[in-house]
Parts: C-alpha cells; structure tokens; sequence
C-alpha cells in the first residue's frame, strides 16, 4: 500500500510492528476516551472556504525561542523509537531536520541525546524528573553540551496512566517467560523488524539514563524501572533547580488548564505544550484542542503556546493555529510512519502534512500561518 495520508502509515506500521509494540504506540490509557477527544474534537471544527483570494504566495515558517521552523510542526517526544525501526530517533531526528522542524527527544529514547546529535542535528530535549537529582543535572549537561537548543520539561507525567492494550498484549506486567514467548513470536511472524530492528538496531537500552538504571536487561525492565523513579514530589517550585540547571529556553509540556498555564509562565516557562501525552494520562480530561483557546487566552502574550494530540493533518494543523498555537506537536504519526518505513516514510508523512497544510491555507485564503486566528473557523 502506499501511503497517502497519516492514518495509512498507522495501517502499515500495524503490519510491520511485534503486536507490542503497535499497541504500545497506538494505545491510550484506560477506556481511552480522551484519546478519541483528542482525534475527534479536532474533526468536528469546521474550516471556512473563503474563495477568490490571492494566495500565490504562501508563508509557513514560524519563529520560536531563536528557532526558525520551516513549518509550524513538531516531533513531539516518544519513548523507545529505536524499537521501531533500527536506531529510530536518528532516524526520525534526519527526517525532521530535512523538513526543518525540530525533533524531540524523549528521556526514555534507546538512543542517546549524543548519538542522536551526531546526526548534525541536536535534539530538543525532553525531560522526565527521575528521583536521582545528581543524574538529572548531569543529564541536562549532557544535552547542553550537545548542543540541544531546547529543553522540554513533561510535567503531566509523575506516574503513568494505566494502558490496558499493554497489559493485555503482555508489554508490561509480563513474567520473563510470557515476555521471552511474546518476542519470540513477535520475532517469527514479522521478519522485516526482526532483521532491521531485533538484529541490527542493538544495543536495545535507554540511552540517555541506562547509567542510572540498576534493574533489568531488556528494554521494558528499564521502562519498569523509570516508571519506580518518576518523582511525584514535584512542584512548579522545582523549576528554579530547573532554571539553574538548564542555561536555555525551557518548554513545560502537559498543561491542560489555564490556572496550571499561568504557574508554569510565572515559574519560568518560555513555551507550554498544551497536552493530555496525547491520551495516554489522565482518561476523561478534555482534548487538547477543546483546552487551547483559554490557555492561549491567559499566556500567549506572554509565552510561546504549542498544542499536542489528535493532530493526524495539515488541516489539523491549521485548525490548532486558528485556535491560538504558535506551533503543533505530533506524537504517533511520526512513530508510525518510523514503524512503517523509518527515515524516508517520517520524511513522507512530513511531506504529507505540509501539502495537506499548504491546500488548507489556499482554500482558507490564509498565507501567512502567523496570521492564522478564529477567522477562520466556521463557528457559526
Ligand atoms: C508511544 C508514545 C510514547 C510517548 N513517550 C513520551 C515520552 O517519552 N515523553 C513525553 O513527554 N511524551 C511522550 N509521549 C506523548 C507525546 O509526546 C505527545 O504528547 C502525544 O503523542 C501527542 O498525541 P498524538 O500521539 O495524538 O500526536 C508519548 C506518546 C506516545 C504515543
């Protein structure tokens, strides 16, 4: 099949996939009704079309925290992308730099903040506040010295939702021979990741924090272990060793209500991502999309507001616009487009995204995404 749109890299990420790793990706917590908001609410808003304008020329690129973006799109961060295709998030991070967008590192990516700016492309960096604080500040320096422009500090995530399609594909929770059959089977039924991925993609760690991990050899002991040492004692006062930490913009991502918006600016933030992770917290909270406009209200005169979740098309990615967000985040498209094909398909499905944008922006009679606002929406 070739793919013409986001959800048919989502198909073809199914067929390549070990079942555990599809579900793992695809999945949300719980009865996962906040994933389906994420989607749905994004395509119930209704886009006008506004003819007869001139649109020859057409302006995508956003200016963010000293960063040019090409177009105003992300690659939000994911944990374990090097388990989907062979050191994954070098992959995915050529892929974004190709397109001019930045990538993001996940805390938990099998490769680390210095393999992946090897590429020539330093990562954004995201960070999950483990409880080994002496860890955490040598972390950070590891990604300053690296060269990451970034810091993404996830703040929605002090223990993980419950994911039932983990539990029952035998992801997490699995005794060692469930686990060992599982990849065994996995292995068998799909050759094409076995070869690429299970051979030739080791070593199979979390690159970033394998030195602070002392249980477990196989990459879901390490997850196990990070889900024991996320610190719950967080505060927004946790911010200032943040701040002192980190000599650079800081990004808090997992804001979903404008009391928490106002927190995050007043300890520090330069940028929020509007975000449930993308329905895998939290399950009933509302959609990020339905969340931004009170939040761009209250601080988008004061920081940079991005959104994440549910965004699967360019003309998601306008309609997030028109609702206040200098930029949007994408979570699973790009995981399963690196599932599906690895650099050149997160290339493709950037290329997808931009064109689907770039007819939005015609038919919309916008050029200029900076001056995308409500005016394009059809609320009536
Ligand atoms: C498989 C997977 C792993 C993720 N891992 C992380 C992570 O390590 N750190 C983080 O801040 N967010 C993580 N997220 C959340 C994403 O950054 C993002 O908020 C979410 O995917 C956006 O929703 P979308 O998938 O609908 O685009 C993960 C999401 C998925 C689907």
């Amino acid at each position: 099949m070739k793919a013409a749109s986001v959800s048919d890299y989502r198909e073809l990420a199914r067929r390549r996939l070990p079942h555990i790793f599809f579900e793992y990706i695809d999945g949300g917590s719980y009865a996962e009704e906040t994933l389906r908001r994420n989607v749905a609410d994004l395509e119930a808003i209704a886009l006008r079309q506004l003819v007869m304008r001139d649109t020859t020329k057409l302006d995508m690129t956003v200016q963010t925290l000293g960063q040019t973006l090409k177009m105003p799109v992300g690659l939000a961060p994911v944990g374990m992308a090097g388990m989907y295709a062979r050191r994954g998030e070098t992959q995915a991070a050529r892929a974004a730099a190709a397109a001019g967008v930045p990538f993001c590192l996940s805390t938990v990516g099998v490769c680390s903040v210095e393999e992946v700016a090897a590429t020539g492309a330093p990562p954004w960096f995201q960070l999950y506040m483990l409880k080994d604080r002496g860890y955490m500040r040598e972390l950070l320096q590891r990604a300053k010295a690296v060269g990451s422009p970034v810091l993404v500090f996830t703040v929605d995530l002090p223990t993980p939702g419950s994911r039932y399609r983990d539990i029952r594909s035998g992801f997490s929770g699995a005794g060692p021979l469930r686990a060992a059959l599982t990849q065994a089977w996995d292995g068998i039924t799909h050759p094409g990741w076995t070869w690429d991925v299970f051979v030739h993609g080791r070593p199979h760690t979390l690159g970033s924090v394998q030195g602070a991990v002392t249980e477990g050899r196989r990459v879901t002991d390490f997850l196990a272990w990070i889900a024991k040492n996320f610190d719950r004692s967080v505060t927004w006062k946790d911010m200032d060793w943040v701040r002192e930490t980190w000599d650079g913009p800081i990004v808090v991502k997992g804001v979903l209500d404008p009391e928490d918006a106002r927190d995050a600016v007043r300890a520090g933030a330069q940028g929020l991502v509007v975000s449930n992770h993308g329905g895998r917290q939290l399950d009933g909270v509302k959609s990020s999309i339905s969340a931004l406009p009170r939040i761009a209200q209250a601080v988008g005169g004061d920081v940079e507001v991005y959104m994440d979740g549910g965004v699967r098309s360019g003309l998601d990615v306008l309609k997030a616009l028109a609702l206040g967000a200098k930029a949007c985040f994408v979570g699973r498209p790009w995981a399963w487009a690196l599932g599906a094909g690895g650099q050149p398909a997160v290339e493709k499905m950037l290329d997808v995204l931009r064109a689907e944008l770039a007819v939005a922006m015609i038919l919309t009679g916008c050029t200029d995404v900076r001056n995308a606002g409500r005016s394009l929406l059809d609320e009536g």
